[in-house]
């Protein structure tokens, strides 16, 4: 079975291709930052993007994952992961869970993360 993860080909052999992408991401490739939350697609802890669209890894198999392309939260460190922390400092953004509650930047920097791959950017 084959997966690509931020851009960098992985060969999985003799997994069993129902086993939960978030499983694969977490224990076979050692990419903690995906979390685990409630297994059940509600809380968002193990949002990846297969080929540019948000995903919950735990309801997702490796079949079902086929040729895309994944992104984990790994890949958007650096500029984009700190201009969303910045922005929601400067504009105080409120979050029952926190500004640094894992999914909480994680949406973020996604959604951010989606523009830049786009082209879009935003400026004020
Ligand atoms: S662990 Fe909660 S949505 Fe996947």
């Amino acid at each position: 079975m084959k997966l690509t993860v931020n851009g960098q080909k992985w060969v999985l052999e003799g997994v069993d291709p129902t086993m939960p992408l978030l499983w694969a991401i977490r224990d076979l490739l050692g990419l903690k930052g995906t979390k685990f939350g409630c297994g059940q697609a509600l809380c968002g802890a193990c949002t990846v993007h297969m080929d540019g669209q948000p995903v919950r890894s735990c309801q997702t198999s490796l079949a079902d994952v086929g040729d895309s392309k994944v992104t984990t939260i790994e890949a958007i460190a650096g500029r984009v992961a700190e201009a969303v922390r910045s922005a929601r400092i400067k504009n105080n953004v409120p979050h029952s869970l926190g500004p640094f509650h894992p999914n909480s930047f994680r949406s973020s920097a996604f959604a951010t993360f989606s523009s830049v791959e786009r082209g879009i950017s935003s400026t004020k």
